[in-house]
């Protein structure tokens, strides 16, 4: 399947790994590039502009395929080493970035300059024409349905995408709920050019994740995610689990006074124990809706592959099918 984004990114296949903290590491990128659809390094994730230099450097040893870095512009209590994160990318010679989070207009030009090609991760119509008007190659529309950040605006991709393509000129895939063949050719028709998968992605074979959380996700069912730190306007889809139920159970108590200091302990370092230990109650994690179409535990090989099969089948078998016969000649010939 050829699409602006298969030609834009030189992959085969027209499907993204977004990134994601502390799933993104090489394994990741490598196994899904191999695949034939393009891997994505989480930037902030490596700590370091010299430890995502070494994580660039095991990317390349694991696959000849091209592989992205995820730069995530979010608030921090203390300001990550941007320029030196956009310089190892630079330096390690990665020609894709998936920006997200903030306006990256700041960095492009360095970017730009080096032939790296941006497409920046958007959950509004007005973000992604802002994406395409300062340079951005492409967008990541990201519906409400996303696991993580889904902005304030809480538009789900059944209406998001097509008002993304009645504006857009530059190309942009669909993100946000994207699981299999059936989602894939529903963003197609649309008007996206292929699809960014997270949730989905962290249930295969090659994530680096403890089994726990690939499990946690096989589990779970459309019910299970919930929306935490909306009051602080910094909303994020997490899975359900106790400690988000004492978080909510804070935001509903304190109300508009919510600091951030209330609920760190349900959101701070939380990823490395969920992720590396494997310890699913120590607080919100991101996972999307879309946790409830993921029924198992594929290879990255075999999601991809299957997931091309099945659009396929339903192009040329249901959809086509539906038609019927084409007619011989015009009515009005
Ligand atoms: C565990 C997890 C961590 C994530 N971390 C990041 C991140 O650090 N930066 C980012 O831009 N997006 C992050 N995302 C969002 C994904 O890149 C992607 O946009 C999203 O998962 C798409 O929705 P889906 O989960 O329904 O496929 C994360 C998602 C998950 C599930």
């Amino acid at each position: 399947m050829k699409t602006r984004i298969t030609e834009l990114f030189g992959i085969e296949h027209p499907i993204l790994q977004g990134g994601m903290h502390y799933v993104g590491f090489a394994e990741m990128a490598a196994a899904v590039s191999n695949a034939g659809a393009l891997g994505i390094i989480t930037g902030l994730t490596q700590g370091t502009p010299e430890n995502l230099a070494k994580e660039i450097a095991r990317c390349r040893e694991m696959t000849d395929k091209p592989f992205g870095v995820n730069l995530t512009f979010l608030p921090a209590v203390t300001q990550p080493d941007y320029p030196g994160f956009v310089q190892a990318i630079i330096d390690g010679g990665v020609k894709i970035v998936e920006t997200a989070g903030n306006n990256p207009q700041k960095w492009l030009p360095a970017l730009k300059a080096a032939g790296v090609k941006v497409i920046h991760k958007c959950t509004s119509v007005r973000h992604s024409l802002k994406a395409e008007a300062i340079g951005c190659d492409a967008v990541s529309v990201d519906g409400f349905e996303c696991g993580g950040h889904p902005g304030e605006d809480d538009v789900p991709n059944f209406i998001l995408l097509p008002r993304a393509a009645e504006e857009l000129k530059i190309p942009f895939v669909a993100s946000g709920g994207m699981a299999d063949g059936r989602s894939l050719v529903a963003a197609l028709a649309m008007g996206a050019e292929g699809v960014n998968m997270g949730t989905r992605f962290i249930a295969t074979k090659e994530a680096p994740v403890h089994e726990h959380v690939k499990q946690a996700i096989v589990a779970a069912s459309e019910l299970d995610t919930r929306l935490i730190m909306r009051p602080l306007r910094n909303t994020e889809r997490v899975l359900n689990n106790a400690a988000v139920e004492r978080l909510l159970e804070k935001e509903k108590e304190l109300g508009p006074k919510i600091t951030f200091a209330d609920i760190a302990e349900e959101v701070a370092g939380v990823y490395p124990r969920i992720m590396k230990t494997g310890e699913m109650d120590a607080g919100g994690w991101s996972c999307g809706m879309v946790a409830g179409l993921i029924h198992d535990v594929p290879t990255c090989k075999e999601l991809v592959e299957r997931t091309m099969a099945e659009a396929e089948t339903i192009i040329r078998g249901r959809l086509e099918g539906l038609l019927g016969a084409q007619p011989k000649v015009a009515a009005h010939a």
